[in-house]
């Protein structure tokens, strides 16, 4: 509307002198005409200057006035023409109005300020009520008129912005529509050729992207499988959560009365309560080492039982596909392997701040002749650097399937102390050389949960914040792409 009546009008005149003439004229709101006149400004429709002018509006004060008149015009009518007690016309005004509308009244010359306050003139015009209306209208009024009101409080100036306009480099009667698009219809009609495009607008902002978020557990796993993949090691299949105790311990020559193997600390299942293929002769190897030893062991010394091998269980440990995996491997000619896995374990604990029922287990082993522990250590510290590690130190521990067994501490730069990151060590005779491997290799390996490197590089100090159902959402839109480094 605005539009059309601006660019008409420039059609038929040299100008629109003011913007705010021009919008009382046509009947419309001057600020869409502003709004109109700013946006055919930008696309040169139209050359635009500013107008400011001071005008003087009425202050509330001044608007009450010219509503209902001015304290002195009321004082006067409230006067009989016999005179009234000056205590008696207080009490018919309004204080206000009696206090000004005295002041004003004496000054005009229009009353008599005694104890009887009596009429001096016949009649009196509200000069004052007729300048506010005046100015209310827009109408000019003199300059010694506006000082007394502007004295009297009853108005104040105001600063009016408008425009002139004149026609601009590409004014035109009718805005052209710019094209926003080339359409498979322009192209059929062969109008693009006419087609004006609009520019792009670079700066503009784009929608948000909400793809899908990684959990920073799948981020870290990620970087993790790159480090191994990096430093040349295979991905072992991890895809059973069910295992036998057999793999998940007897193999290891972890002894059936070790408390692990507690229902306390295990998860059994009942149904399939138990397993049906395990390799027999190895089977037979296993049961006599715990039994007796051999290849230079003592043994645990107690009476081994196939029932407690065949369980089957929530691993534990992915140590558990490690054994099955060294085993297969001397079922062959010797070769030497580099192995890891991530995935999912799970133990039969209290849930606290620290500690899941189930988590997941990140292991690493390398498997050749003649490997030692310095060995371990060297791979060790390479793996942990690539993590941002790079302080290390180890601890002896126990494990039953290691000997030598490593603690493995980090320096933490920014809680400044040493933290506990894994566990490693290197696999003993006892259950090594019951599968079948040649005598000379050995084994060293470590593990570490993926979910303390994650909470450590992520800032997060509750586990169930990170994992499980109570997490929120938000921290998986949240979290930085990536993070390495600690
Ligand atoms: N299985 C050990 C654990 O659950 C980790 C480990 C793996 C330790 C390999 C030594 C060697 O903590």
């Amino acid at each position: 509307m605005a539009e059309e009546a601006i660019l008409g009008f420039l059609d038929n005149n040299t100008q629109i002198s003011d913007s705010g003439q021009f919008a009382t004229d046509q009947g419309l709101d001057h600020n869409e005409v502003v709004n109109v006149i700013k946006s055919l400004h930008g696309f040169r429709y139209v050359d635009a200057e500013d107008i400011k002018k001071e005008t003087w509006v009425l202050t509330d004060e001044g608007k009450m006035y010219a509503a209902t008149g001015s304290p002195e015009i009321l004082l006067f009518l409230a006067i009989p023409p016999e005179g009234i007690p000056k205590d008696e016309l207080q009490k018919k005004l309004d204080p206000a109005v009696y206090k000004i509308g005295c002041a004003q009244a004496a000054k005009n010359k229009w009353v008599e300020l005694g104890k009887l306050v009596t009429r001096k003139v016949q009649q009196a015009e509200d000069k004052v009520k007729n300048l506010l209306l005046q100015i209310q209208e827009g109408k000019v009024v003199g300059q010694d008129d506006i000082k007394a009101l502007k004295a009297r409080k009853l108005i104040a100036q105001q600063t009016w912005k408008g425009y002139s306009v004149k026609k601009g480099l590409n004014y035109a009667p009718k805005r052209k529509k710019v094209a926003t698009d080339l359409t498979r219809e322009n192209l059929q009609r062969g109008d693009w050729k006419e087609l004006e495009f609009k520019e792009y607008n670079f700066s503009a902002k784009g929608l948000p992207i909400e793809g899908g978020h990684l959990h920073p557990l799948l981020k870290v796993r990620q970087q993790l499988k790159d480090i191994f993949r990096q430093m040349g090691f295979e991905e072992m299949p991890t895809n059973n959560f069910v295992e036998s105790s057999f793999w998940n311990f007897d193999a290891l020559f972890q002894p059936q009365q070790h408390p692990a193997r507690d229902s306390h600390d295990t998860f059994f299942l009942q149904a399939p309560s138990t397993t049906n293929e395990l390799p027999e002769d190895y089977v037979e190897r296993v049961k006599a080492v715990h039994e007796s030893g051999g290849y230079g062991s003592r043994g645990y010394g107690y009476d081994w039982k196939r029932e407690e091998a065949d369980k089957n269980l929530l691993r534990t440990h992915t140590t558990a596909v490690s054994s099955k995996m060294l085993y297969l491997l001397a079922q062959k000619p010797f070769v030497p392997k580099k192995y890891f896995s991530i995935d999912r374990v799970f133990r039969n604990e209290a849930v606290d701040r620290t500690h899941l029922a189930e988590f997941h287990q990140i292991e690493g082993l390398v498997c050749d002749r003649g490997l030692t522990l310095g060995d371990l250590i060297g791979v060790l510290h390479d793996f942990f650097s690539r993590l941002g590690m790079s302080k290390l130190r180890f601890k002896p521990a126990y494990n039953p399937y290691t000997e030598p067994s490593m603690e493995i501490f980090s320096y933490h730069e920014g809680f400044k102390k040493w933290v506990e990151v894994g566990n490693s060590g290197m696999f003993r005779p006892e259950m090594l050389l019951p599968m079948g491997l040649p005598e000379d290799v050995r084994v060293i390996a470590w593990g570490l949960s993926l979910e303390r490197p994650t909470m450590i590089l992520y800032g997060i100090d509750n586990i169930r914040d990170l994992f499980g159902s109570k997490i929120d959402l938000g921290l998986i839109k949240k979290n930085p792409l990536c993070r390495l480094g600690i």
